[in-house]
């Protein structure tokens, strides 16, 4: 079983900063941790142990996922950190407000900066204060031997470049745990999330421009195995709080409706 999870609210997604972040390390609010906790109370609830943790290497993800694991008396689980399940780089957006690049760009591109397949936002300047270039987690030592992308040259992304890093991590690191039947938890950010949903789901580049995820809401995928050790999703994701989920999910839209 997959039980995949966006991170708690973070100090930007806050509405009344409203910034994007993408690679820029933001920690969480009192509200992002009070989401994580629920989100350790819904899987007690349901009675769900996870073997292994994915996270990011983003403090709001690594943090979130640390409360929900000590909210099940799961903290002592192996864990994975990887920059393939960093949030999209939001190139030169980093940084900026969301009402202010809306005003810029003009409602429709803006709407395809943010949430089309194949649209890169601007790149980011390498003398940008949130450009990661020389963030010692992303330099050569920091290398998974999956393919040869140095994330340390990374100035912006696409859905459809995200992906693209993430489906070797997904074949190679996760796949082959839910094929042994394991239970394991990603917690990860909205844009990752967005990628294995389209995957799972078959959701085309144009469908997935209307799916936005909430913070802090757990959703689960259950699998089959086919004879030839292949997974079989066994229907759309799950929301472990519905509720909670259609809040977050208009509290996302929200964000990129509002204007200077
Ligand atoms: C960010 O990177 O700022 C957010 O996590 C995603 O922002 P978005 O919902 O505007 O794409």
């Amino acid at each position: 079983m997959l039980i995949i999870m966006r991170h708690g609210q973070s100090t930007w997604t806050d509405k009344s900063v409203n910034r994007f972040a993408g690679w820029v390390d933001i920690p969480l609010t009192h509200i992002g941790t009070e989401q994580a906790e629920h989100a350790g109370e819904l899987l007690q609830k349901s009675d769900l142990k996870p073997d292994f943790v994915f996270t990011s290497l983003l403090r709001r993800s690594i943090v979130t996922a640390d409360i929900v694991l000590d909210a099940i008396d799961r903290s002592w689980i192996p864990v994975q950190r990887s920059w393939r399940l960093n949030e999209r780089h939001y190139g030169a957006f980093q940084g900026e407000t969301r009402p202010a690049m809306h005003d810029r760009y003009g409602d429709k591109l803006f709407a395809t900066y943010r949430r089309s397949y194949d649209v890169r936002p601007p790149v980011i300047d390498v003398d940008s204060p949130f450009f990661q270039g020389n963030d010692p987690r992303y330099g050569s030592a920091i290398r998974d031997g999956l393919d040869d992308r140095d994330p340390s040259t990374i100035r912006t992304e696409c859905l459809k470049d995200l992906a693209g890093r993430l489906q070797p991590y997904w074949d190679r690191r996760v796949a082959p745990m839910l094929v042994e039947g394991k239970t394991v938890l990603i917690v990860t950010h909205g844009s990752v999330v967005r990628a294995i949903v389209k995957m799972l789901e078959h959701i085309s580049d144009a469908d997935i421009r209307s799916i936005n995820v909430p913070t802090g809401v757990p959703m689960i995928y259950d699998f089959m195995v086919s004879s030839a050790g292949k997974l079989r999703v066994q229907g759309p994701g799950q929301y472990l709080d519905p509720k909670a989920a259609e809040q977050g999910i208009a509290e996302v839209s929200a964000l990129g409706q509002s204007k200077q």
